[in-house]
């Protein structure tokens, strides 16, 4: 055997003695997550009268608005961050009609969320038309079925309005339409709402994880949203589309999806002056929840280990399906 040699000859550096114990990893971890950084998305259904399961989100269910109720309820008392409520109607038009109608599914349940908690969680509705539409599309379309930017501006503010007088704290500004975040803001200021937030979907990528969400909203889409979500292969453009938000004036800025663009999160908490929130989307919930069916992962493990990645990378806030399940971990 090889003489050990003595410490002036082999000066070696041992980080291994601060993994020795969990007591040790425990004092020097640099990164915690805390229930009050998760938001949980939830789905309502008009019409329904049983909470639904969703085939493709295991432990997801589409609600009632009485369902709803007991699950704000819960989330309060599991002290998560806030809820972002999407609704979906029973019935669907070109507009998107059911998403400004005051009795919409979204706005009351934006109300009933209220009543219930008070102001105990934030409280973010989707503002978005893709729920509402009877083509799928974020926006209202031009006679050549291309979405037309501007045109659907005039819809989100209206519909910003709604959920402001509904009682949202903040808007989801989920739609990536150019210059959404100034056009609702500006409404929003206008019509005396001065106090509700944007959050805004700054860089939100067209992703196939998106998949199990659109069986959860029973999404009407044919095609994809390419021509309004980003590309995969640019990060610059994510940059431009924070910097942009910002200035128009978003309280808070998101990236999505969340894993797979941990560089985004981490350009956009380098450089935002306002929080960096960050979407961990259905697909990133599914394969987590798919496999440990399988028994292929852990996945109290795999959801830890996920939001403790993304809040590393700079994200402050996360929002997650698994946040209940996360918040009763982390306890
Ligand atoms: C659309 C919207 C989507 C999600 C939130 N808002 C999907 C899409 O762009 O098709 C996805 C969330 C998820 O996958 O969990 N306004």
């Amino acid at each position: 055997m090889a003489a050990v040699p003595n410490s002036s000859e082999f000066p070696i550096i041992r980080p291994r003695r601060l993994r020795r114990t969990a007591a040790l990893r425990r004092l020097v971890a640099e990164t915690r997550v805390h229930p009050s950084d998760l938001v949980l998305p939830l789905f309502v259904k008009e019409g329904l009268t049983e909470p639904a399961a969703i085939s493709s989100m295991p432990g997801v269910y589409q609600h009632t608005v009485d369902s709803v109720r007991k699950l704000a309820v819960e989330a309060a008392q599991a002290g998560i961050g806030g809820l972002m409520p999407f609704g979906i109607p029973a019935v669907r038009d070109a507009v998107g009609s059911g998403a400004t109608d005051p009795n919409g599914i979204l706005n009351r349940t934006t109300r009933a969320i209220r009543e219930e908690i008070g102001d105990d969680l934030v409280v973010i509705p989707d503002l978005c038309l893709d729920e509402f539409t009877d083509h799928g599309h974020c926006g209202v379309l031009r006679e050549d079925g291309t979405v037309d930017n501007d045109a659907t501006l005039v819809r989100y503010a209206e519909m910003g309005r709604c959920l402001a007088e509904a009682g949202a704290d903040l808007l989801g500004a989920s739609g990536m339409m150019d210059g959404q975040i100034g056009y609702v803001r500006a409404a929003l200021d206008e019509s005396g709402h001065t106090d509700t937030g944007l959050l805004a979907y700054a860089a939100k990528y067209a992703s196939a994880f998106y998949g199990p969400f659109r069986d959860a909203v029973d999404s009407q889409l044919k095609g994809d949203r390419r021509t309004y979500q980003q590309d995969g292969p640019n990060a610059t453009e994510a940059l431009l589309e924070i910097d942009l938000d910002i200035e128009q004036g978003a309280d808070i800025v998101m990236v999505k999806p969340a894993l797979p663009y941990l560089d985004i999160v981490r350009a956009a908490a380098e450089r935002s002056p306002v929080p960096v929130a960050a979407y961990h989307i259905s697909g990133e919930y599914a394969q987590i929840v798919a496999a440990a069916e399988k028994g292929w992962i852990d996945k109290d493990a795999a959801i830890l280990e996920s939001l403790t990645s993304i809040k590393r990378a700079g994200a402050g806030i996360i929002a997650t399906y698994t946040a209940l399940e996360a918040a009763a971990l982390l306890r």
